[in-house]
């Protein structure tokens, strides 16, 4: 399915920003990955995406996992519904999950491991779930264990903040207190620590890219480890603006410890 076709129906669906709907679905139909992952759907906006790009590839194939509690959060509509009405629920296998994806991982590298080996399976993943250090740091590592050479990983949300959520009232969430965290813990964001920490410092990963300070992609491949920051012009003129309005923004990996 064509992207404009694909947007007619997703475009008022939350959670996928424009942008990055055309980023994700036109890098599946350039790397081709057969295989790809989703950590987080929600509504599964992203995951029809995905899924279209793969109906244009010819092959492949999206496992997406979220909570079972995100039936009671992202009610309307369900991701089974968009993938019926779009005509691509063979591209995509459901899962939720009691507590977190990384149990989901867990499942699935037992499932691959024979003689003490992990077979990798995926080409492809997407963290776009939890936002929290502990969480999608295990993730990071066990999806390592999943993922071929050659592969891709994406993570939204590179700056987000605990601290931005406790500005608009929230006590908890996507099931995570945020009631005993300390100040850092709250001010500190947790992707950014994961992708500078743990991605960017493992030895299999390169050609980092980060879009607008918020979408962060590494190379399972041999490769620079420099990062290429790419803005694109609609961000740059909206950032200008609110620069011009008295916000101030950090730049990516200014966190103390760099
Ligand atoms: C921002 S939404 C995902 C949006 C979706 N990828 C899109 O772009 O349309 C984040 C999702 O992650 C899920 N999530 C958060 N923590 C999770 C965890 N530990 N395990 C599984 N899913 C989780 C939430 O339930 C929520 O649906």
């Amino acid at each position: 399915m064509e992207f404009n076709d694909i947007k007619q129906h997703i475009a008022s669906v939350p959670y996928i920003l424009p942008e990055l709907a055309d980023d994700l679905y036109h890098f599946i139909r350039a790397q081709r990955p057969e295989r790809c992952l989703e950590l987080g759907f929600a509504h599964g906006a992203s995951s029809c995406y995905m899924a279209a790009a793969l109906h244009e590839t010819g092959a492949g194939h999206l496992d997406c996992v979220d909570l079972l509690e995100g039936l009671n959060w992202h009610k309307e509509p369900r991701i089974e519904e968009l993938l019926a009405k779009t005509g691509l629920a063979d591209y995509v296998s459901v899962h939720r999950e009691h507590t977190s994806y990384t149990w989901f991982l867990k499942k699935q590298i037992e499932a691959r491991t024979a003689d003490g080996r992990c077979e990798p399976l995926y080409d492809f993943c997407f963290i776009d779930g939890a936002k929290h250090f502990n969480v999608d740091g295990a993730a990071f590592f066990l999806v390592d264990k999943l993922l071929k050479p050659g592969g891709w990983i994406l993570f939204d949300d590179l700056q987000w903040t605990y601290a931005s959520k406790r500005a608009e009232g929230k006590r908890k969430t996507d099931g995570i207190s945020m009631l005993t965290m300390g100040e850092d813990e709250l001010n500190q964001p947790h992707i950014e620590l994961v992708f500078e920490l743990l991605v960017m410092q493992h030895p299999d990963y390169s050609d980092f890219t980060i879009k607008n300070d918020w979408w962060a992609w590494a190379h399972k491949a041999p490769g620079s480890k420099s990062v290429n920051f790419i803005y694109s012009e609609e961000f740059t003129r909206k950032r200008a603006a609110q620069q011009a309005a008295g916000r101030r923004f950090r730049k990516p990996f200014t966190h103390p410890t760099t």
